[in-house]
């Protein structure tokens, strides 16, 4: 018998293995038309009933209140860094970058090259390690939002509560996508990519507050406008229907499994685990994250040398668990488990992670 493979990648990463089935029994004949979905229009009987009903799936499994809208643009998290600032500032207001970390930073680099933003709170100088409470976010006047990184994917860090400061949030939740619960009220975009908890690459799924379209910058090339890609139903020009297509499945299976409640239980179960085994392991699995902060979806963590992380990379990739490296930029380990990860893979993990603590530590 062949050991599964668990993938522990950061993105894109693991699916539903139910939903990789499906697509591979339709993608060749879709419903019986003798055509797959993906080369069929867009704008044809066969696709627009899956579009609508992701949008639909995807307001429902996170609970958005009727005040919201969800889109879905290309070009992935990164085109939303430039999205935002293009649609909500401009010459009157400005923006506060809370940099939280490398993906927090690549938001403001884009945005100042749009608009007037400041940083309002640094983990810089302690290594990206913790997020800010709220009062240590200093705001200035005429600040349009807050831009905050929720759960940092490289240092493996998130926000316990997301602060309350009277300024509308805006969130890039990529690597937290329908994976804990949260307090509409305060947000007036929470915006990601879908290659981590939802689907394949290729589209990023913004939630935008209906109600600050009407102020949304209007002149701006048409692909860029957020309140065009509303008012066509993310129609505008052709979607990544694939992506759409996969993503819509992977949310009906979020939402017979309970929806957001069901994800965060899941999460805080599987993280659960990683982290007691970290935290008994006598010192020899160490992770640098704040207590408080430490993510449910990137379980980052160094072993005492770097010949041992080594060592335990390529044993790990011997019993099917082949892709733990950290990000490049901070080495060490890094387990990501968003949504798709059974609970087996983790159990797989940890045992393996006792294992080596015994026998090299
Ligand atoms: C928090 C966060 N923001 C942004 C990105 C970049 O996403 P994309 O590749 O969709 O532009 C990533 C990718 O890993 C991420 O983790």
């Amino acid at each position: 018998m062949i050991e599964p493979v668990y993938n522990f990648s950061a993105g894109p990463c693991t699916l539903p293995h139910s939903v990789l089935e499906e697509v591979q029994a339709e993608l060749l004949n879709f419903e019986g038309s003798g055509t797959s979905l993906i080369e069929v229009s867009h704008r044809g009987a066969l696709y627009e009933p899956l579009h609508h009903e992701a949008r639909e799936m995807a307001l429902k499994v996170w609970n958005v209140p009727d005040e919201f809208d969800v889109l879905f643009i290309q070009g992935g998290a990164t085109g939303q860094f430039a999205f935002v600032p293009l649609n909500l500032l401009n010459t009157k207001n400005q923006a506060a970058y809370v940099n939280s970390g490398h993906w927090a930073s690549g938001a403001y680099k884009d945005a100042a090259q749009v608009g007037k933003v400041y940083q309002a709170w640094s983990g810089e100088q302690e290594r990206f390690m913790r997020m800010p409470n709220s009062d240590e976010i200093k705001l200035q006047d005429n600040t349009r939002y807050i831009h905050i990184t929720p759960n940092e994917t490289i240092s493996g860090v998130r926000y316990a509560q997301f602060p309350d400061l009277g300024i509308p949030l805006v969130a890039d939740m990529s690597s937290e996508m329908i994976a804990r619960e949260i307090p509409w009220d305060l947000f007036d975009i929470v915006y990601g990519g879908a290659q981590k908890n939802l689907g394949p690459s290729g589209v990023a799924i913004v939630f935008i507050r209906k109600s600050i379209l009407q102020n949304s910058n209007q002149s701006l090339p048409r692909y860029l406008r957020y309140d065009l890609h509303q008012e066509k139903q993310s129609l505008f020009n052709t979607p990544p229907t694939f992506a759409i297509w996969v993503m819509g499945k992977v949310l009906r299976w979020v939402d017979e499994r309970g929806g957001v409640q069901g994800m965060q239980a899941a999460a805080n179960e599987r993280s659960s685990l990683l982290y007691h085994c970290i935290d008994n392991s006598g010192g020899f699995y160490r992770c640098p994250a704040a207590l408080e902060n430490r993510s449910t979806m990137n379980i980052v963590f160094n072993l005492p040398t770097p010949e041992l992380e080594q060592s335990f990379h390529e044993q790990a990739a011997e019993k099917g668990m082949p892709y733990l490296r950290g990000h490049r930029s901070v080495g060490g380990i890094r387990a990501s488990i968003y949504n798709a990860m059974p609970l087996q893979g983790v159990q797989k993990l940890v045992s393996y992670m006792q294992d080596f603590a015994k026998k090299m530590g």
